[in-house]
């Protein structure tokens, strides 16, 4: 993008790219601990739209059971909100957004001078992505995906576990095609970026997280030394 860090030193954003299944949200949720950056995931802000039956919720209910995309003008108002909210300025990671090459020109727009946009392309095979959602558990009450030695009961809010809506198999093909159509364009939108690194996801969670940090340290090694990000 050519922005230096000038309005928000150290900042460091990140966006987490990536089929669905790929491991974004478990990825972001680990990296946001470990650097106390708010995690963005707007498939969690609209599931608790649609929970809380919200208008918003209302809008994106049949959209999201179908395995398809709720609009851009939409999205790009809800992210653009969060990202304005204080706890954003010394960065972010965003799990989910952009997934339209409009949503990424609009994100563009937003972080304009508030430090280098990381991108992380979680790469995983298809047949492992459609096993890992036929099997996902979530918990009903908070959205936490459900770690294997949860039996019935979420371990962080003791919420019940239950599937969730979009993971049935025909919806699963549904979002995995409305990937490869609308959101794996991304890749080449950023792949030209020094800050854009393809991270290997199909391995186990804590080494795909050891490359997720190298990649960031390395950004934020990059951005340290004043180089043009
Ligand atoms: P969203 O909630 O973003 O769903 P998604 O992109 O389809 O991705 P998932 O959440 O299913 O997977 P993930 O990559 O986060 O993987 P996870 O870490 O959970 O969006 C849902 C819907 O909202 C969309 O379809 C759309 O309708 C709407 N929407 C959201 N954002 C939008 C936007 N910007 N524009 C328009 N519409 C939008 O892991 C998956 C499973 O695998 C878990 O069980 C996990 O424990 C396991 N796992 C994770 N990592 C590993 C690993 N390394 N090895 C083995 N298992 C692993
Ligand atoms: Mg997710």
């Amino acid at each position: 993008m050519g922005a230096l860090q000038a309005d928000f030193p150290g900042a460091i954003n990140v966006v987490m790219l990536g089929p669905p299944g790929a491991g974004k949200g478990t990825q972001a949720e680990r990296l946001a601990r470990t650097r106390a950056l708010p995690k963005i995931s707007t498939g969690d802000i609209l599931r608790e739209a649609v929970q809380t039956g919200t208008e918003v919720g209302r809008l994106a209910k049949q959209t999201m059971e179908a395995g398809n995309l709720v609009g851009d003008d939409l999205m790009i108002a809800i992210v653009e909100d969060r990202l304005n909210r204080p706890d954003a300025r010394c960065g972010f990671v965003l799990d989910g957004f952009p997934r339209t090459v409009v949503q990424a020109m609009a994100l563009d727009r937003m972080v304009a001078g508030r430090g280098p946009l990381v991108v992380l392309d979680v790469v995983v095979p298809e047949d492992v992505l459609v096993r890992r959602l036929a099997t996902r558990r979530i918990c009903g009450k908070c959205g936490a995906n459900a770690a294997p030695e949860w039996k019935a009961k979420c371990g962080k809010c003791g919420g019940a576990l239950i599937t969730r809506v979009d993971d049935g198999i025909e919806i699963v093909r549904e979002r995995l095609k409305v990937y490869l159509r609308q959101t794996k364009p991304l890749v080449e939108y950023y792949a030209g970026r020094p800050t854009f690194s393809r991270i290997d996801g199909n391995r186990p969670p804590d080494l795909v997280t050891a490359d997720v940090d190298a990649a960031l340290d390395a950004a934020k090694e990059a951005a340290g030394r004043g180089v043009a990000l």
